[in-house]
């Protein structure tokens, strides 16, 4: 990983992609979901602190284990005056992840079970297929299809 020198207060987006591992367009993906920030120079060009690298790699670290962007977006939100989360925050916030992540784990281990049946069958049925309707919500309150207005015979041809 390339070494940054210690004097260097600002980077790049080159440099933070360099550094970080993520790319240039994931970073300005991050900046426009407002998880990370910059200034813009009188050419109008990108510069982030260096508590930027810190963010990514949070964000990198939060999605690698499937964290959705909002949710990730919505626990920098909470840290005071936009800090750079640092290792507390880290522990908190994945400690609070965790139940989430249990439950999705779950689900994956459902879909995995069932995913045996599926192979060779191709049905994708809404009322028996976990991989096309894996929460089934409403399934769970009413069967069939009770959501749909009824049709009227006026419409039948
Ligand atoms: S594809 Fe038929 S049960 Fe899933």
């Amino acid at each position: 990983m390339p070494q940054l020198p210690q004097t260097l207060h600002e980077l790049t987006v080159g440099q933070l992609s360099a550094r970080s591992g993520a790319a240039v367009s994931a970073l300005h993906f991050y900046e426009a979901k407002g998880l990370i920030s910059s200034r813009r120079t009188s050419g109008n060009q990108r510069r982030y602190t260096r508590d930027a690298l810190r963010r990514v790699a949070f964000v990198r670290a939060a999605q690698r284990v499937g964290i959705p962007l909002a949710t990730i977006r919505d626990a920098l939100a909470e840290l005071p005056e936009e800090r750079t989360p640092n290792r507390d925050d880290w522990a908190r916030l994945s400690a609070a992840w965790r139940s989430e992540l249990d439950e999705r784990i779950e689900q994956l281990g459902r879909l995995r079970d069932h995913l045996t049946d599926c192979i060779g069958c191709g049905c994708l049925s809404l009322e028996n297929c976990v991989l096309s309707n894996p929460d089934d919500i409403s399934g769970q309150r009413i069967s069939g299809s009770r959501l749909m207005p009824e049709r009227r015979s006026v419409d039948c041809p």
